[in-house]
């Protein structure tokens, strides 16, 4: 009998009930690591398939596992050190690692991978990042902590800048954010890199507010959010479009006197000096909070994968 597998593939499949459910699972996860972690996942396997660098993503969902008393196998490196360098197919890898474990997280180079990761999977599949596509499971540690910081999400001013086109983060932040009342993005990004048709169209869809803009000291008193970003040098067709977009907007001291006094700035991270150091330092910089966070929410996400959420 085929099971009814609970994927994580795009921020789209969450909706607010879903979204309330998970962070309050997520809250919950914070007092079990305070209390050392607990053992609801013990015998169950997790892979973790990285055919793209990571350090917060694999590592928090490794960690994620690990605390709830679960195990590990994979590869930091799959494009070299799994069979796909012999051609080995997506889809075979993902059957063969289906037989190995109970849950799958794999970071991929190509948009739509983890969708067809989870069409032929016999376990759930988490997208921890396909291409410059969809990045799920930062955006809801994003929601998460803006949850968090707040107490809200409804009503808030959430600047993205940098990198719109090829940052993932930011697509399926937009995607999370269209599920909150009165919300209103601004895109600040150089003019080739902004966000997408596709995303814009979503929130037209779903009727929330946006602009787009080059400017971000325009929006630099008004945002509670500033949500900053790399530029993702490794996905520019050329040397010259890069350059175009690079060193733009950086966020440092000075800028931090333009800002509100309880506005925060988040970064999924890494970062490549788009914030400076300095600012670490100001409690405003949410950045290293966030990161933490992303534990949190991935021991809900993954318990309930595993229909082992409380
Ligand atoms: N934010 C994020 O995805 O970080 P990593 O690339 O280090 O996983």
């Amino acid at each position: 009998m085929e099971r009814n597998l609970y994927h994580v593939l795009g921020a789209k499949q969450f909706d607010r009930p879903e979204l309330e459910r998970l962070f309050a699972a997520a809250e919950k996860m914070e007092d079990v690591v305070a209390a050392g972690g607990d053992k609801r996942l013990s015998g169950k396997i997790m892979t973790t398939l990285f055919f793209e660098a990571s350090t917060r993503t694999r590592l928090s969902f490794e960690s994620a596992m690990h605390r709830l008393g679960g195990s590990v196998i994979g590869t930091e490196n799959a494009a070299q050190f799994s069979s796909a360098i012999k051609g080995e197919t997506l889809e075979d890898t993902i059957r063969i690692v289906t037989g190995y474990s109970d849950v799958i997280v794999m970071r991929h180079t190509e948009i739509g991978a983890a969708k067809r990761a989870a069409a032929v999977a016999g376990v759930p599949v988490i997208n921890a990042g396909d291409g410059a596509g969809e990045h799920p499971t930062q955006a809801l540690l994003d929601a998460y902590t803006i949850n968090k910081e707040f107490g809200r999400i409804d009503g808030l001013r959430i600047a993205m800048v940098g990198d719109l086109t090829y940052g993932r983060t930011v697509h399926s932040l937009s995607y999370i954010l269209a599920n909150y009342q009165d919300v209103m993005i601004d895109f600040i990004a150089p003019e080739n890199v902004q966000i997408p048709p596709y995303v814009k169209h979503y929130l037209d869809e779903k009727g929330i507010r946006y602009q787009e803009t080059q400017d971000l000291n325009a929006v630099a008193g008004s945002a509670d959010v500033i949500y900053q970003t790399r530029i993702q040098k490794e996905r520019f067709p050329s040397v010259e479009e890069y350059e175009k977009a690079s060193g733009k907007y950086i966020i440092d001291g000075a800028f931090l006197d333009r800002m509100r006094k309880d506005a925060i700035i988040l970064h999924p991270l890494p970062r490549a000096g788009e914030i400076a150091e300095e600012v670490d330092a100001d409690p405003r910089a949410a950045y290293f909070r966030q990161a933490v966070n992303g534990l949190y929410i991935r021991m809900a996400l993954v318990a309930k994968c595993l229909n082992l959420a409380d």
